[in-house]
């Protein structure tokens, strides 16, 4: 079964036609191959096509190209199925096209044009094709801006992945319990969400009890959750790579301890700030600084952090606390497109952090808003930040906050015309 209908699929590739045709370029967009494992003889790693060729061709098979050609338009090349695969792994879904064993042909034939490859330029039959850079640019921010709006087909698989993530974070709660170990609850979240219609999990399940929650991307283990623990859980479903991620912090029993409290209640007020940011035009750097200062501020109010709100961003001391960027773009995988505005320095930081997307938001984007508050040690024990720093923190008074490790919180917004659309919203915090 294919996983778009085909109407979808055309209006992509005719998006990007229109710029490619005016180009005057050949594109060849390669969805890869598998790579072995090192030692491994004939193993190797699980296939993922290059996101930019699935999302072009709807299709998820290694080897194909898809080639488009100035006043001739796109041609899909094919890895056709062969004995050894049949007998393997039963007869594959093979997507119509010509032959990639005919590509080069292709290739020779078109060899006025510069060429632009784009998908998996390594592993891939095009591995030895020559990108001209200059073309090679201005084609890759395009594919890249007509990629970041999520059309309704992919929202669909969104959504799926949402429910499936719903029902894992369902079956946490259930679990969650002093006495039971993080290891326990990541097994049954995962459990759960194939259950409910997951092909996968967009990336490592975290569940991190007490002071591991100040380890931003924790592989559970076999710590046991105690009474007074909070235990924070990134999770998230995929549904043939399209992706969920979400973060709810919660206490072991029925309450958190006071200063838990406390650290949840600032984190909750900067997450809801960010989403209600979350309209198109808004610089995603606007809604990273809006977190921030929320953060800030009640760090302030806590006796944490002193000093006038704007100075403690701009001296990047809020990266104490609050090291991540507020989210990312997500969609086909759990970190989609993302990127910068072309005329824009690569790597701007905001708030000392580095924040993976540098764009005005647009409707039809997916992005998750997800701040945090954290007490590492390697942060804060680190002298020269300690020096930086000393007069902006009360470094005296941090040992009672230390024990509550960490609290993070994050929803996937699509951003529309109306107010944000938080799809996770489900998902109670
Ligand atoms: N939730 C995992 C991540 O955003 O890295
Ligand atoms: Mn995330």
């Amino acid at each position: 079964m294919p996983i778009f209908e085909n109407s979808f699929v055309v209006k992509r590739q005719k998006k990007l036609a229109e710029f490619f045709e005016k180009s005057g370029s050949v594109v060849l967009v390669a969805s890869g191959e598998p790579v072995a494992k090192p030692g491994g003889l004939d193993q190797t790693y699980p296939f993922l096509p290059h996101p930019e060729y699935y999302w072009l061709t709807g299709s998820r098979r290694s080897g194909g190209v898809m080639a488009f050609a100035p006043k001739e338009g796109w041609t899909h090349f094919v890895r056709k199925a062969d004995a050894v695969e049949r007998l393997w792994e039963g007869e594959p879904e093979v997507p119509e096209g010509e032959s990639v064993l005919r590509l080069n042909e292709w290739i020779r034939a078109h060899s006025s044009f510069p060429n632009v490859v784009l998908g998996n330029p390594n592993h891939s039959p095009v591995s030895g094709v020559k990108s001209d850079p200059t073309q090679k640019k201005a084609i890759q921010e395009n594919m890249d801006r007509v990629r970041r709006h999520k059309d309704e087909a992919e929202i669909a698989l969104m959504r799926q992945a949402v429910r499936a993530t719903a029902s894992a974070f369902r079956k946490a709660r259930e679990v969650i319990h002093p006495g039971v170990t993080e290891r326990d609850v990541q097994i049954e979240m995962e459990a759960e969400m194939l259950r409910a219609g997951a092909t996968g999990k967009s990336f490592g399940t975290i569940v991190a009890a007490g002071t591991h929650a100040s380890v931003i991307h924790f592989e559970p283990g076999a710590r046991v959750i105690a009474k007074n623990d909070l235990v924070l859980l990134d999770s998230g479903a995929e549904v043939h790579e399209y992706a969920a991620d979400v973060s709810r912090t919660v206490p072991a029993e029925e309450r958190f301890t006071p200063e838990q409290q406390a650290i949840y209640d600032l984190v909750l007020a900067a997450q809801l700030a960010g989403i209600s940011k979350c309209q198109p035009g808004t610089e995603w750097h606007e809604v990273h600084r809006t977190a921030a200062s929320t953060i800030a501020r009640g760090l302030v109010d806590l006796g944490i952090l002193k000093g006038s709100i704007d100075e403690l961003l701009d001296s990047e001391a809020i990266a104490l606390f609050f090291p991540h960027g507020v989210g990312h773009m997500l969609g086909l995988r759990v970190r989609d497109v993302g990127g910068r505005h072309p005329d824009r320095p690569d790597g701007r930081m905001c708030c000392g952090a580095r924040v993976r997307v540098d764009l005005p938001l647009e409707t039809g984007f997916v992005m998750t808003v997800e701040p945090g508050v954290y007490f590492v040690p390697a942060i804060l024990e680190n002298p020269e930040l300690r020096q930086k720093h000393k007069n902006r923190v009360s470094w005296d008074d941090l040992h009672r906050w230390r024990e509550v490790g960490g609290v993070r919180i994050e929803d996937d917004v699509l951003i529309s015309t109306d107010v944000p659309d938080v799809l996770t919203s489900e998902i109670p915090k």
